[in-house]
């Protein structure tokens, strides 16, 4: 009986080594990773095989405690740190920050998850294309959209990718420049215009049913960690871009950005913050767009800095929608009622509000055109 006992558990022990070895097969079979040749498949393999020492080392100082997070094989485990990086593709943001500062007296919750409280999409997956400002873009807005009017909707990133000029679609873009587009064109829900990967020819939507629509982009003042609590706690999801060079291997825990820079290249979402009870560390709760089979279950979380300015960047060009309205809002010299916060102002209507002065022009504007 014993004997029996002992020959299932060693059965046993080998099936789960045979499921969770890290072998280059395995990892082949599980993300259907195909090679154009057999040097291509040798070449990736010894990457595979460099990669997987490192994170056997970083994850044996993780057993000691020594780091907070785990590394583990990914979809980007056959990459070299430079193709990974390549990959990477948020730009640094050339427009002012446009500070504004939440003038709540409110304090921000102690922990907050947006997606307890409905306003976080499934996670995505941007796939080969750099279009991480893209999905960063859509995030808040579908967070701040629902805030506004309890549906929660899917943004098309596609509409971004084909139609904001100022980016270079699969090859970088800025959230700012995105929510600026947003605030001319409008946005679309992703059903009506979705995802495929690559840029294409920008779709007229001029009859089509235009979801969303903002002022503007709201910036957070750069490096300061407690404004971007603040934004985070009582507005909704907000944009982040961040240094995400050492991030490739991060399967799971708490990312403590150690040797990362501010040089920021891969734009997510803040969705909340917590404290970690057993460490007792703070840390952001953050939306990738690497789909779901990545990170914890496509979230990951990273430490609160110890000098307040935010680790890797993550409050360099943090941004959110300048208030939220589903029609296009002509009118923006009229805007005192209308922070950040505008989310949850008591003028719900305020974005349809046209003042006197701009049907004057508006009126005249009509006239000219027709030559009257
Ligand atoms: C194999 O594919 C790689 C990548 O496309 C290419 O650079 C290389 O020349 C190919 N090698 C052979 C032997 O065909
Ligand atoms: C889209 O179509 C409308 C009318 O159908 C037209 O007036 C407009 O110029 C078009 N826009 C673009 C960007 O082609
Ligand atoms: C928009 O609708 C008008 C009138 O129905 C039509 O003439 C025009 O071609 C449409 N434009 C586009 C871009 O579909
Ligand atoms: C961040 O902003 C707050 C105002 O909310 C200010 O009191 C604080 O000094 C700033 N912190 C840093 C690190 O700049
Ligand atoms: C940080 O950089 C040092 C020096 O280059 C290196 O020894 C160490 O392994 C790096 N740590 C991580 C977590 O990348
Ligand atoms: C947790 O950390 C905070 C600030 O870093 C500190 O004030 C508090 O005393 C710590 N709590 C425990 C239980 O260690």
């Amino acid at each position: 009986m014993a004997y029996a006992l002992c020959v299932l558990i060693f059965f046993i022990s080998l099936l789960q080594f045979a499921l969770t070895e890290n072998s280059f097969k395995n990892f082949q079979v599980q993300f259907r990773k195909k090679y154009v040749n057999n040097s291509e498949l040798l070449l990736r393999e010894q990457i595979f095989a460099k990669n997987l020492e490192q994170i056997e080392q970083h994850n044996a100082r993780f057993r000691q405690g020594l780091v907070t997070y785990e590394m583990g094989v990914n979809k980007f485990s056959d990459l070299t740190s430079e193709e990974f990086q390549a990959f990477l593709r948020a730009k640094e943001s050339p427009l002012p920050v446009q500070e504004k500062w939440l003038e709540s007296t409110e304090s921000p919750p102690d922990s907050i998850d947006w997606r307890e409280l409905g306003a976080v999409t499934e996670v995505k997956d941007q796939g080969i294309c750099g279009a991480c400002w893209a999905f960063s873009a859509t995030g808040t807005l579908e967070g701040l959209y629902q805030q506004k009017y309890g549906e929660l909707l899917s943004f098309s990133e596609q509409q971004l990718l084909d139609c904001d000029s100022s980016a270079v679609g699969c090859n970088g873009g800025i959230v700012q420049y995105a929510l600026q587009y947003v605030a001319e064109s409008g946005l679309k829900i992703g059903e009506e215009y979705p995802y495929v990967q690559e840029k294409l020819t920008c779709q007229n939507t001029t009859n089509q049913t235009v979801k969303v629509y903002t002022k503007n982009y709201v910036g957070i003042p750069s490096y300061n960690e407690t404004e971007l609590k603040k934004a985070v706690g009582l507005i909704g999801p907000i944009s982040v871009a961040f240094d995400a060079n050492l991030i490739q291997h991060y399967t799971a825990g708490i990312f403590d950005g150690t040797n990362c820079t501010n040089n920021v290249n891969h734009a997510v979402l803040a969705v909340g913050y917590d404290i970690d009870k057993e460490s007792n560390t703070s840390y952001w709760l953050l939306k990738n767009s690497w789909g779901l089979d990545w990170g914890e279950e496509g979230y990951f979380r990273m430490t609160f800095s110890e000098d307040g300015k935010g680790l890797c960047g993550i409050v360099r060009q943090s941004c959110y929608p300048d208030g939220i309205f589903n029609s296009k809002v002509i009118d923006d010299s009229d805007d005192s009622d209308d922070s950040g916060g505008s989310v949850t102002t008591s003028k719900p209507n305020a974005g349809n509000f046209i003042s006197l002065n701009k049907w004057i022009a508006l009126i005249l504007g009509v006239l000219l055109k027709f030559n009257f």
